[in-house]
């Protein structure tokens, strides 16, 4: 896909579709503006006819005859008081599946007035959104749906005089192309069924991605874990015949440094339950149970080619979770790499074993300071719907660093606590832990279980498993895997390396309002 930065709005714009943004006021100004104006007040009629009301992700088409442009696609962006540039992946996302579907291949993209604060992250949000909408979730189908293909996106840098900064829309658009294409990486991984994902294929995506974009790479195998005493990825293992796997990827960024943030996520490609089988209702879904692996792995892989200054790790502790006559037993006691011995109440709270080891392996391997991300428990998604990932930290300062930059992504993450009520609740009568408690704080009690395999690093623990694939995953995206956790990862990276956040996303030196030559 070609991403062009063009500057005249009008005549000279030669694509096959051209969006515009229309906000829930109906004032019009900027390039829709203008548009109105050259179709003799057309985008008004479709907001006077109630063809679009300006609400996210609403969309209507004019043919423009006569014009170079044959197709004039208004798009809602939502209220404007409440435009921040996360909107615009919504915005291109929308115009995308929706254009895509009906054979448009070359789109351009009129940015609102409101974005010029943000034009970097404006034309990362447009690019990250295209991609994302480009997304095809049928491809085991003997019919498929007709794939959405870009191959061109247009940015319009000028707007009614007040041109947008074309070296920040450029740099954006670089970053954005990046950021979706892991977003997609990662959906892609999760929503591939588990007979075609298991711990060996997902530890061969990894290793394809780090030779793709040079990262350092390491896929330990149920051998090197044993040596390590990872007795509880181990148990968890046991069930299935399929072998786990650790993966490791590294990127190096900052030799001056000896500071390395890494980021684990959870894998298990096919959760049944093990011993303490799950209900049969819904257990489909649980293939989506390597999304944080995915995430990390898609993270690892974008932060490779943004390059910015840090040390980052990436491990991804993978393995099924399966009732095999061999399986880890309701009572049985495994104990983790850092010695620690852990009472396994119920063989289907896995998660928070496999992060215990792969969690001590991080810090063996020099992580400073560490992100964890899991579909962990189903009391998260009684907690707070699909609206939210919990985040849990042992470091208040660093939680407040990862807040305010995560959620400006578009994804959403909600402080959760970590109180000692918690930590006493993980503590076994025989063991030093037990691995389940009972419903009452399901999601926190978890988080209190894997704060015992960090030692002092700040670490935050990201409990996804409302977000990470959903029915209804609002405009711009198919149902199923959504790429929640990797712009967070990535956006964190980036933030971790100097870039400086607003409370609407990152700004860049880039930012200012370009004034017209
Ligand atoms: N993978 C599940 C959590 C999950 C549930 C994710 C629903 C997404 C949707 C996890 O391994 C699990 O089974 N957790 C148990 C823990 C319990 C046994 C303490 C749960 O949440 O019921
Ligand atoms: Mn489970
Ligand atoms: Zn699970």
């Amino acid at each position: 896909m070609q991403i062009r930065i063009h500057r005249d709005a009008q005549d000279a714009l030669a694509v096959s579709a051209l969006v515009l943004p229309v906000f829930a006021d109906a004032n019009f100004d900027g390039a829709t503006q203008r548009w109105d104006a050259l179709l003799d007040g057309a985008l008004r009629e479709l907001i006077a006819s109630e063809e679009i009301t300006g609400k996210i992700g609403d969309v209507a088409l004019l043919h423009h005859k006569d014009g170079k442009v044959r197709r004039i696609l208004a798009v809602g962006l939502g209220e404007r008081t409440a435009f921040a540039p996360m909107e615009l992946a919504k915005y291109a996302g929308s115009a995308v599946r929706y254009l895509g579907k009906r054979g448009v291949k070359q789109i351009a993209f009129a940015l609102p007035l409101e974005a010029h604060r943000h034009t970097r992250d404006a034309a990362s949000f447009i690019i990250e959104g295209a991609l994302v909408g480009t997304m095809d979730t049928t491809t085991y189908r003997s019919e498929q749906e007709k794939p959405i293909v870009l191959e061109e996106i247009v940015l319009l840098s000028s707007a009614n005089g007040d041109r947008f900064d074309e070296r920040a829309l450029q740099s954006g658009a670089e970053r954005g192309r990046v950021l979706g294409e892991a977003v997609n990486f990662a959906r892609t991984l999760a929503l591939t069924p588990a007979n075609d994902m298991t711990p060996t294929l997902l530890a061969k995506q990894a290793e394809e991605a780090a030779k793709r974009y040079g990262l350092a790479y390491d896929v330990l195998d149920e051998e090197r874990m044993a040596q390590l005493g990872m007795g509880a990825l181990l148990g968890v293992s046991r069930g299935s015949d399929e072998p786990a796997r650790l993966i490791v990827l590294r990127y190096d960024g900052d030799a001056s440094s000896s500071e390395r943030i890494a980021f684990v996520g959870k894998g298990i490609t096919f959760d049944s339950g093990g011993i303490s089988i799950k209900p049969a209702e819904n257990m489909h879904e649980m293939k989506y149970d390597m999304s944080g692996g995915a995430g990390v792995i898609a993270a690892l892989s974008a932060v490779a080619q943004l390059k910015p200054k840090l040390n980052v790790l990436g491990l991804v502790p993978s393995s099924e979770n399966l009732p095999g006559s061999r399986a880890v037993k309701p009572g049985d006691i495994v104990r983790a790499m850092n010695g620690k011995t852990i009472e396994v109440i119920n063989t289907d709270a896995e998660g928070r074993l496999i992060l215990a080891d792969a969690l001590c392996y991080a810090r063996e391997l020099g992580a400073t300071r560490i992100v964890d991300c899991a579909t962990l428990t189903g009391a998260c998604v009684v907690a707070l719907g699909h609206a939210a990932s919990a985040a849990f930290s042992n470091d208040d300062t660093f939680l407040q660093r990862f807040l305010p930059t995560a959620n400006a992504t578009g994804e959403r993450y909600w402080h959760m606590p970590l109180y000692d009520d918690y930590k006493k609740a993980v503590k076994s009568e025989i063991a030093d832990l037990r691995n389940s408690t009972g419903r009452p704080g399901g999601s926190c009690t978890a988080a209190a279980f894997l704060s015992n395999f960090v030692g002092e690093a700040p670490w935050i623990h990201l409990d996804i498993a409302g977000t990470a694939y959903m029915d209804d995953p609002g405009p711009g995206m198919v149902k199923g895997p959504t790429g929640t956790p990797v712009r967070a990862l990535v956006t964190f990276a980036e933030h971790l390396a100097g870039a400086a956040v607003h409370p609407n996303g990152p700004v860049t030196e880039h930012d200012a309002l370009a004034t017209a030559s």
